[in-house]
């Protein structure tokens, strides 16, 4: 339990957020909506170390969506630098704090050269003991649970498993969230109400805080308020439980 101001909190073990505002935030200071997407990326690394922080088991960042690449090319374009900027400004922070990065999303319409810093980070960091960080990149929610599908078929035609045999647990199992524990609580920064395709299975029993904060201004005060407000919470799950 992490104690602030005598509140003691309740932490969650799975925490999710929507990175969104970088856009606003940026036009707000009369500055291009890329500069905002600067601000984001490295606010990941301060919201990520403050998690840790907290105690939080696993973070998993909205960052890019399978619908994001109807954007406009140069701001696409510059998005899929980012990777890049993250693997060369967080390395050594990421090293200090034990944080293992995994990424979720498509491995079909990345460049090869992001694919390949994708692994590069997973793969150096798959040993690490603290916060797992979840990058969803290129990620949507739909496609995540029609590729679950697919392979429950496939295993269905390959006489794996049977048709009546199939659970709720053979979803959870083929989808990227696979090792992670349930999601507890899901946070969308910037005054939007939706959640735009993420996560949308794995948000079951999650509860939902909607902040008007840009993603760029959400700091570790942000998340702490998010905290106590989850504290507050009573979850249910179906049941009776006071
Ligand atoms: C979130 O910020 C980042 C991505 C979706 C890549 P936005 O770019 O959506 O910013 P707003 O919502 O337009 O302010
Ligand atoms: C969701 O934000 C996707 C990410 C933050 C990566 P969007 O800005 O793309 O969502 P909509 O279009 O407002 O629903
Ligand atoms: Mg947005």
């Amino acid at each position: 339990m992490f104690k602030k101001r005598n509140v003691e909190l309740n932490i969650p073990k799975h925490v999710a957020i929507i990175l969104d505002g970088n856009g606003r935030w940026a036009k707000k200071r009369g500055m291009p909506r890329t500069y905002g997407h600067q601000r984001g990326v490295e606010n990941i690394r301060k919201i990520a170390i403050a998690a840790s922080d907290f105690g939080i088991k696993a973070l998993s960042v909205y960052a890019f969506s399978t619908e994001n690449w109807k954007r406009p090319k140069d701001e696409v374009d510059f998005l899929m630098k980012l990777p890049g900027e993250f693997e060369k400004k967080f390395k050594d922070d990421f090293k200090k704090y034990d944080i293992k990065v995994m990424f979720s999303g498509r491995k079909t319409h990345l460049s090869q050269e992001n694919l390949e810093i994708l692994e590069r980070i997973t793969k150096n960091t798959k040993d690490r003991k603290g916060l797992i960080l979840n990058i969803c990149f290129d990620y949507g929610s739909k496609t995540e649970i029609v590729e679950a599908c697919k392979a429950i078929a496939s295993d269905v035609n390959s006489g794996k498993i049977k048709i009546e045999d199939i659970t709720s647990k053979d979803i959870d199992k083929h989808l990227y969230t696979k090792d992670l524990p349930d999601l507890d609580l899901l946070i969308r920064p910037s005054g939007e109400v939706r959640l735009s395709n993420f996560l949308l299975w794995q948000v079951a029993y999650a509860e939902l805080y909607f902040c008007k904060t840009y993603w760029p201004a959400f700091s570790k005060k942000s998340l702490e308020k998010a905290l106590i407000e989850y504290t507050k919470r009573n979850r249910r799950f179906g049941g009776l439980k006071s």
